[in-house]
């Protein structure tokens, strides 16, 4: 039956049109992490006869045996890829036991690292074409190590040149600065760390089934954060003067500081950087005076009272303070708090950056800067 349907003039360009109604590619992008997540994860996780669920990465060519057998894990990228490599040493080293390393590619391809016979190198990169990246991989091939690629782009250069692959899908990514990549890639290293602590029985089969449930109800819980976007805002407005920003965290929440100060960094050129939030007394608190920012990541039960008397001391000294936590904090004079799901603690990262790419995109565009490609960087460093 033929029907009349209005015409309705769409005012996009084909760059709008791609941007999906968002202003700048990052939003958008940012905005598609719970579906980058689920798409990455879901063809991984499989269910077994008893209906328990379990992480598959047979695809990477890697048989139980690889697995079983690993000594040492080496974890290897640049910018955000190295900072999901030291998210994913904590999970690998608590939950499979096993010890790890990580080093930024850069510096991997001159130490003529010694790498043990039965040591699992994983390179981690987006592009699949990060220059000091693919030559880290390519001397490690050369030791005859066992190497997995994590990468985004089917057929790039890395993903051609190793022979374990394990793709990320979070689609193509525009914007210079990652977001939808990277949480991707820490939903791949944390499957792979369950595949890893379940194979060489550092985890119960159910332990790792209750591991795989957290997993898969990641994308919620990012979908939940996005839900209230513009509630970090207000705090961007506060923030987007400043000369100097400071984020702080222990364990997890300090890789995932690393991660959130690399964001500001690149997008809005304030100075800023990450401290172990132990680290504060050794020095960069002598940084802290009257106006300056201190933003600080708690998710971790056992180390909310430490992390909150490095937030009073800062306080003190004059510091405006930023709280993201899934914590009962002891009482709510810190500043702002901005409050996201609970969630396994060492997983914990693939959460609390998600504000943070918020703020730091806020704060971009209040100071008018070109979000999606900000000077002097390029989406993928194909040169030294
Ligand atoms: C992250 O926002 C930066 N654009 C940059 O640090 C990036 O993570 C780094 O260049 C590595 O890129 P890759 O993942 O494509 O190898």
């Amino acid at each position: 039956e033929e029907i009349e349907k209005p015409f309705v003039e769409i005012k996009w360009d084909a760059a709008a049109a791609e941007k999906d109604g968002y202003e700048h590619f990052m939003m958008k992008e940012i905005h598609e992490q719970p579906r980058a997540v689920r798409d990455t994860l879901s063809p991984r996780i499989k269910e077994n006869e008893s209906g328990e669920r379990y992480i598959d990465l047979s695809e990477t060519g890697l048989t139980d045996e690889d697995f079983t057998n690993v000594s040492r894990v080496y974890l290897i990228g640049c910018g955000s890829a190295y900072h999901v490599g030291m998210a994913a040493r904590y999970v690998l080293e608590k939950a499979a036991r096993v010890p790890c390393e990580v080093d930024l590619a850069s510096e991997f391809r001159y130490r003529d690292p010694i790498l043990e016979e039965s040591g699992l190198v994983i390179i981690i990169s987006q592009s699949g074409e990060t220059a000091d990246t693919l030559a880290a991989m390519r001397i490690a091939q050369e030791k005859g190590a066992k190497v997995i690629g994590i990468v985004n782009v089917e057929n790039s250069t890395i993903a051609q040149e190793c022979k374990n692959v394990v793709l990320t899908k979070a689609g193509r990514e525009i914007a210079v600065a990652t977001t939808k990549a990277y949480s991707a890639q820490l939903a791949v290293v944390y499957a792979l760390a369950i595949r890893l602590s379940e194979a060489d029985g550092a985890i119960s089969r159910r332990e790792a089934a209750e591991l795989v449930e957290e997993l898969k109800s990641i994308p919620d819980k990012i979908e939940a954060i996005l839900s209230d976007a513009e509630k970090i805002k207000p705090f961007a407005d506060i923030a987007d003067q400043s000369d100097y920003i400071c984020f702080i965290g222990r364990g997890v929440d300090y890789c995932a500081a690393m991660e959130a100060s690399l964001k500001l960094k690149e997008i809005s050129y304030i100075p800023c950087e990450a401290y172990a939030a132990g680290e504060l007394k050794h020095g960069p608190i002598a940084l802290i005076e009257n106006g300056v920012i201190v933003i600080g990541i708690i998710t971790n039960k056992n180390l909310v009272e430490k992390t909150i008397s490095n937030i009073q001391e800062v306080i003190t000294r004059g510091a405006k303070t930023l709280i993201i936590t899934n914590q009962i904090l002891p009482n709510n004079n810190f500043g702002y708090v901005i409050n996201i799901p609970e969630t396994n603690e060492l997983i914990s990262p693939i959460l609390s950056v998600i504000p943070l790419q918020l703020l730091s995109y806020y704060i971009s565009k209040n100071k008018g800067l070109d979000v999606d490609k900000p000077r002097n960087l390029a989406k993928s460093v194909t040169v030294e």
